[in-house]
């Protein structure tokens, strides 16, 4: 498999009143084409952020973006807008994304239109096939976001992002605001447009039984930084990170012969402003000690599993 993406060492910082917010501190990975990396944590992590450093959303602070083998993280115009083709995203809350004076037909058209070289005829058909492709039945072509329920609404943002022919898609919490029977169906739905295109996905959540199935790799934010990085089933059944455990805790998993009790998190989150160096769990984790005031990196404990812990060692 081809590597699609190669993020070292991505900053993110937001300069605020009160100084230096580093929503991505030091963040580093590589996907390979055709994969879905999945990335969660809680509120205020830098989930977002990171998905839309990555696509140019924002513009980095430091480190390096490598886009099919290409230096990506200071691109021209004309640069931008080819990347902006092939690498998209899907929001949580599709209403809010969608232009609610637009009808479906006209918002999945835009790109389109804007990208040009089409006639009218053509446009209309591709919308149709846009359509298709995503289970929206054409007699919605006509009608508007509201009249829609959250589902479909979805697919419209789905829609939409297909348009371009993208390779490389920053799903943002697509599922979140949805009924837990129509989230079934769009993650469904984004696996099998993810085959029969060989999509590459960044899986936004802070809800991992949700990223569980779609992801082959999960990896673990808190406060800015990766903290644990490891394939989807590992990281499941062999957590290292005390955080992690922590959060994984916290989702019910029937049928799994691990004991598993609920660890409650104490203590305060630390601020994502001006941030001192060691690990920024340190605050709330039971296993915290002296040596966790020393910067720490991600260590590989086994094949493909990263921690950053100073005791992970011992957690394995
Ligand atoms: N434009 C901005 N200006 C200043 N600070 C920002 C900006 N965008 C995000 N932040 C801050 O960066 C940090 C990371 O925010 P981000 O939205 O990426 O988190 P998240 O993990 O996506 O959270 P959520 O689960 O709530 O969506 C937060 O502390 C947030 O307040
Ligand atoms: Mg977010």
């Amino acid at each position: 498999m081809a590597t699609i993406l190669e993020v070292q060492n991505l900053k993110k910082y937001f300069q605020t009143p009160g100084g230096e917010l580093h929503a991505v501190d030091d963040v580093s990975f590589r996907m390979e084409e055709g994969t879905t990396l999945g990335v969660v944590g809680e509120s205020g992590c830098g989930k977002s952020t990171l998905g839309r450093t990555v696509l140019h959303l924002h513009e980095s602070t430091g480190g390096k973006i490598f886009y099919k083998g290409e230096d990506v993280t200071h691109v021209d115009k004309k640069k931008l807008r080819e990347l902006r083709e092939d690498m998209q995203i899907i929001f949580q809350d599709p209403y809010s994304s969608l232009n609610p004076r637009m009808s479906v037909s006209e918002i999945i058209k835009e790109p389109l239109k804007r990208k040009g070289g089409r006639s009218n005829e053509e446009l209309e058909r591709e919308v149709e096939r846009l359509m298709d492709l995503v289970g929206l039945a054409q007699r919605f072509a006509t009608s508007y976001p509201h009249e829609l329920d959250g589902g479909r609404r979805q697919r419209i943002g789905i829609a939409r992002a297909l348009s371009l022919n993208p390779k490389f898609i920053v799903c943002d919490e697509p599922v979140s605001a949805l009924d837990v029977s129509i989230q079934a169906q769009i993650l469904n739905l984004m696996k099998d447009l993810q085959d029969q295109f060989g999509l590459t996905y960044i899986f936004i959540t802070h809800d991992l039984s949700v990223v569980k199935h779609m992801s082959d790799a999960i990896s673990v934010m808190y406060l800015g930084q990766m903290v644990e990085k490891a394939p989807a089933k590992e990281l499941f059944y062999h957590p290292v990170h005390p955080y992690t455990k922590a959060l994984l805790s916290a989702i019910p998993i029937p049928k799994v012969d691990v004991e598993r009790n609920r660890i409650l998190l104490k203590g305060e989150i630390t601020s994502p402003v001006n941030p001192k160096p060691g690990c920024r769990f340190a605050a709330r984790c039971e296993f915290a000690s002296e040596e966790c005031r020393n910067p720490q990196a991600l260590e590989e404990v086994k094949e493909g599993h990263f921690v950053s812990c100073c005791r992970c060692k011992e957690f394995v």
